[in-house]
């Protein structure tokens, strides 16, 4: 046991200033009920005191109540030495809602524990004890190898080791992009609140990039739009929408940023979860140049890893790489070796190809389940449209009543305008298997229960 002790201050001599030091530290709890106090002959050795001294001192804090001798095993902190616990604080976390079906993450529950821990010991056993020293910026070259093979393979993405960069996510990918490139960002209306922080955050303007059933405006980007420095896309399923980014748009994005508008960043967030027969490659396979595309580990393992990858234009390697330094030097080494791992080994694929065939059928279910159930080509959400006089705050309340969380699309617009349509943004990747179908079953009685109540009002 380590104990910052301050002797320093207060009159008396070296046992009285021990004495005070050590009360201070149990009154205010930095010393808690129970914990064991360093032996005398350890802490008189840390502090230069006789060994006589700090027995005496720790004799009259026994004397008075603050510790008790425990014969044989040592002194600990006295048991009713602490002012009763402070009330809890007024602010409690929200309750976890009892069935999840809000957008954002995949089924924790199956994370691929035994492929990650075997990764993870074959990845150290392997493991330089460089590996554990400052490292490169651009993150372990192990990882950037194994994604630039595998995004080249299954998302049509052109890279090379050399122009892939690790981050914490693709949040702080967002946040370097335009801390880089700065001026104003075309974002997605609606998109992720979160994301037009990070970029607001990150020294960047934002414009809205309105979203119709092709898919993002990207038409408008060389008319309405021109001079923003870059386009923010979800082209594979749009987020919150869930449409694919027509082949026109997806030219027009391209086009745009080779005349030099600027550069379009392909936020590629749920690509690998694609259940139509047209697999959609990444657009930046198309214009290499002229797009960054970026990927995470959030859907494919969990969000808890913070694992994120971007493919950069040459041009952008540089500096983006000056300002992840400044950031936070690199993302952590042993999760990348272990990804790097389990990538190469192609666990990765074996892992998606299940989650593929989980999600599909849960995807199938919500098909079968509800009416009106949009953008379900790919990904892990859709899109369920509302009556026009149902309110998705409705829909909201009267989940919320049967335990139930849902998203909906009024989450996400830029700004709060009458004339948007109503959604619920239902996240069916977000439970786990088990509670699945109920919670669908219970989103299904929510809406049947609002919608006949609304008609039976208007009857
Ligand atoms: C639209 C969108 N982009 C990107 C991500 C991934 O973000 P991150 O890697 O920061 O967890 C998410 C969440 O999974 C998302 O919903």
């Amino acid at each position: 046991v380590d104990l910052h002790l301050d002797l320093g201050g207060g009159g008396g001599g070296r046992r009285a200033a021990l004495e005070r030091a050590l009360r201070d530290a149990v009154r205010s709890g930095r010393l808690a009920a129970g914990a064991r106090l360093p032996s005398t002959r350890v802490l008189a050795a840390e502090l230069g005191l006789a060994r006589g001294t700090v027995s005496a001192a720790y004799d009259q804090l026994v004397a008075e109540g603050y510790l008790s001798a425990r014969g044989g095993s040592g002194t600990v902190v006295a048991s009713r030495s602490q002012p009763a616990a402070p009330a809890p604080a007024l602010v409690r976390p929200a309750a976890a809602p009892r069935y999840d079906l809000r957008p954002g993450s995949p089924d924790v529950t199956t994370f691929p524990v035994a492929a990650w821990l075997r990764a993870t010991r074959r990845a150290l056993a392997a493991a330089p004890a460089s590996a554990y020293d400052y490292g490169d910026p651009r993150g372990r070259v192990e990882l950037r190898t194994a994604l630039a093979d595998y995004l080249g393979r299954t998302r049509g993405v052109l890279a090379s080791p050399e122009r892939v960069v690790v981050t914490s996510g693709y949040v702080q990918a967002l946040g370097l992009l335009a801390t880089v490139l700065g001026g104003t960002f075309a974002m997605e209306d609606p998109c992720l609140g979160l994301h037009r922080e990070v970029v607001r955050r990150g020294g960047a303007g934002i414009a809205p990039l309105p979203v119709d059933r092709a898919g993002a405006r990207t038409d408008l980007l060389a008319g309405a739009l021109a001079g923003v420095t870059a386009a923010v896309l979800t082209p594979a399923h749009q987020f919150p929408i869930g449409v694919t980014l027509a082949p026109a748009r997806r030219r027009a994005a391209t086009d745009w940023a080779r005349a030099g508008g600027g550069l379009v960043v392909e936020d590629d967030y749920d690509g690998e979860f694609r259940y139509d027969r047209q697999p959609v490659g990444a657009l930046q396979g198309m214009a290499p140049d002229q797009v960054v595309y970026a990927g995470s580990a959030s859907k494919t393992l969990g969000p808890g890893l913070r694992l994120g990858w971007l493919v950069l234009p040459e041009r952008l390697v540089g500096p983006v790489l000056d300002a992840k330094r400044h950031s936070d030097l690199h993302t952590g080494t042993i999760d990348q070796l272990a990804l790097a791992e389990l990538v190469a080994g192609h666990g990765y694929d074996r892992h998606l190809r299940a989650c593929r065939q989980r999600y599909r059928r849960r995807r199938d279910r919500l098909v079968g389940t509800l009416a009106a159930v949009t953008g379900i080509a790919a990904g892990l959400h859709a899109l369920v449209g509302l009556p026009d006089a149902v309110s998705e705050a409705r829909v909201r309340d009267a989940a919320a009543g049967h335990g139930l969380a849902v998203g909906a699309l009024g989450d996400y617009w830029h700004a709060a305008q009458a004339g948007h349509p109503g959604g619920l943004v239902v996240g069916f990747g977000t439970p786990a298997e088990g509670s699945y179908p109920a919670a669908l079953d219970r989103l299904g009685a929510v809406l049947h229960g609002v919608a006949e109540r609304g008609a039976s009002r208007r009857g």
